[in-house]
């Protein structure tokens, strides 16, 4: 229950892929945010391994992704005891609901997902069904909990949008099964760009280290990149289109330390560049500190990471269960 309206609590779900080391784009489009949700909603967080194998990944790479992304969760700071937290291929139930949902999705709807016209050209020799039906792995993973919100960064909106579209469809066929889920995004953070070409979203996966920030990039190398980041020709520090390196920049500086563009703007008014960019670095690795010691110290505790995410897939089970059971009624299936 909240209880500030005494009314039954919101469910929240949302993921991260585990696929090498996060990036400022990841925290403040999304976990970041989560931790801001967890007294009010009722939230499950999942670590999306079943989608990151999509592209190729190294099984070992893939296992350590997948303990260290569940760590920033709780580095980051969700309490286990408020969030599910959980890892996608412990619950079945993902799966499961995904074959059915593909008989309920059109194959041009997913043509059109840009995510896949992006990764196919990027992995051209391995255009896999599985990148193709991403998008319903991910409706899956929001309908099996009857998610009332998905907090995630612009790039996802997109598939959460297609999600609506299947639940829709599916409940006008069969009844009302699905909660009809919507996109929820903060107004800064949702679109952290690259540092080196800052018309292009920061992607983990960038080949250009110097483009991306990660969660776990030590000081040095926040302020290094920071300094390096591709500005344009003037020395104002103002938001707007035809600046897109120093809006990219006053974004991440807002996400780290509250103030609006106004703020910034006035606080940097006369100085050049080179100031802003370390001001920027020194916020970024200054509220990153905190949760990099608290990862170092997670990662060491393995057996508390794998009971968070047992308990997490006892909880996420037993509700998937509900939704699933729900809808192989309504489709036909003989259940004894
Ligand atoms: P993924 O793993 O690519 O990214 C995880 C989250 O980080 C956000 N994000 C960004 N936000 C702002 N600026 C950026 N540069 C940036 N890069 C990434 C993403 O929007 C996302 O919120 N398909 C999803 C994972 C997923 C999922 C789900 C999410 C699977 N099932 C169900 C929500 C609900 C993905 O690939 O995110």
């Amino acid at each position: 229950m909240n209880q500030a309206t005494n009314t039954p609590k919101k469910r929240i779900f949302s993921g991260v892929q585990p696929t090498g080391n996060l990036t400022i784009g990841n925290y403040l489009g999304a976990i970041k945010n989560w931790t801001a949700l967890q007294e009010d909603y009722d939230c499950l967080y999942c670590v999306v391994n079943q989608h990151a194998i999509t592209v190729r990944q190294d099984p070992a790479n893939l296992r350590k992704s997948t303990y260290e992304t569940l760590a920033l969760y709780l580095a980051a700071g969700l309490d286990p005891e408020k969030n599910t937290l959980f890892i996608q291929s412990h619950v079945s139930a993902h799966a499961e609901l995904a074959w059915v949902l593909n008989c309920y999705t059109m194959f041009g709807e997913l043509s059109r997902m840009t995510q896949f016209k992006d990764k196919s050209a990027k992995n051209a020799d391995n255009i896999n069904a599985g990148l193709f039906t991403y998008p319903v792995l991910m409706a899956a993973d929001i309908l099996l909990y009857q998610a009332d919100l998905v907090p995630v960064g612009i790039d996802q909106k997109q598939h959460v949008e297609l999600t609506r579209d299947i639940a829709v469809r599916f409940n006008s066929i069969y009844s009302d099964t699905f909660t009809i889920p919507e996109p929820y995004m903060p107004k800064t953070g949702t679109k952290i760009m690259s540092l080196q070409e800052p018309t292009k979203k920061m992607s983990k996966s960038d080949a250009n280290e110097n483009a991306t920030v990660r969660i776990l990039d030590d000081k040095d190398t926040i302020i290094r990149k920071f300094n390096l980041a591709f500005t344009d020709s003037d020395t104002v520090v103002r938001y707007g289109e035809d600046k897109p390196g120093v809006s990219n920049l006053m974004s991440i500086y807002s996400c780290f330390t509250g103030k609006s563009f106004e703020e910034i703007t006035k606080d940097f008014e006369g100085k050049g560049y080179g100031d802003f960019k370390l001001a920027v670095g020194e916020a970024c690795a200054d509220a990153l500190a905190p949760v990099q010691s608290r990862f170092k110290e997670l990662m060491k505790d393995k057996a508390y990471l794998e009971a968070v995410a047992k308990n997490g897939a006892e909880t996420a089970s037993y509700l998937a269960r509900k939704t699933l059971s729900k809808v192989y009624r309504k489709v036909g299936f003989v259940q004894f």
